[in-house]
């Protein structure tokens, strides 16, 4: 197999700094891959794309949570045309995701033809929210990943899980995540980023007892992602 350190290091020093830099500068254009307040005019683009940005560690991650925490239904924020949708059909009883355009919304549901665990549902994310969480089977395993539009909804959605009063013994998963010490992607909306300052009073007011992990491998993939679970449950043994 190919030793790419092996060949790295056999390279004299200002080619390796070279590369690095050039490493560097894809890195920081992938942080902030649109415009100001990384959002962009609705214009559908209903290419399949792979869950989870092809990062498997994050489907097998949310598999061991699901698992461990007797996770009974999925919800989704952000469905796009269902890729990750498809992967947590075959993780859980039940799943719902929901998207706000209904272009993305159509392709889903021809995408996620035949799953009939899945439930799509169109709005916008807080609004569904507060509407289904009433009625959904608890625990859930929350994956919050609606993101693209003008309106950043994250604060909106955690707010209307704490609303609910009744889902601290839930896990949530947020998507696009800043990882501290690390070149993962992640979301930045009009100057703030997707980090843990931004969501943590949210957080504390599902469950003041939450612990959480990120994937903090680079090699993982090239998005930032952070694992909230219920501290007082022992969390699965194989995490980071
Ligand atoms: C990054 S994509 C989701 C990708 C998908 N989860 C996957 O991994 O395949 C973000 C999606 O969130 C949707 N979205 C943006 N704002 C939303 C909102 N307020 N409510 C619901 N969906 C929203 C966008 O239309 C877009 O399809």
């Amino acid at each position: 197999m190919l030793d790419l350190s092996a060949i790295k290091a056999s390279l004299p020093n200002p080619i390796r700094g070279l590369l690095l830099d050039l490493r560097r500068l894809a890195f920081s254009t992938m942080v902030f891959p649109r415009s100001e307040g990384n959002c962009h005019e609705f214009s559908a683009n209903l290419h399949l794309t792979e869950a989870f940005l092809g990062d498997s560690s994050v489907a097998e991650e949310c598999r061991k949570l699901i698992q461990h925490f007797g996770i009974q239904t999925v919800i989704e924020t952000g469905t796009n045309v269902g890729a990750s949708t498809k992967a947590f059909a075959a993780m859980a009883p039940e799943v719902v995701s929901i998207e706000l355009h209904e272009p993305y919304l159509k392709q889903a549901k021809v995408n996620l033809r035949g799953h009939d665990n899945v439930t799509l549902m169109q709005g916008n994310s807080p609004e569904v929210l507060r509407r289904i969480l009433p009625a959904v089977k608890k625990p859930v395993l929350f994956f919050l990943d609606a993101h693209w539009d003008k309106y950043w909804p994250i604060q909106d959605e955690l707010r209307a899980i704490a609303e609910n009063g009744e889902c601290p013994r839930s896990v949530i998963v947020i998507h696009d995540f800043h990882v501290p010490d690390t070149n993962l992607r992640y979301e930045r909306y009009y100057g703030r980023r997707l980090d843990m300052k931004l969501v943590e009073e949210a957080m504390r007011r599902i469950n003041p007892n939450f612990g959480y992990y990120y994937n903090c491998e680079p090699s993982q993939g090239r998005t930032g992602v952070v694992f909230f679970y219920p501290r007082d449950i022992q969390a699965p043994v194989s995490r980071p």
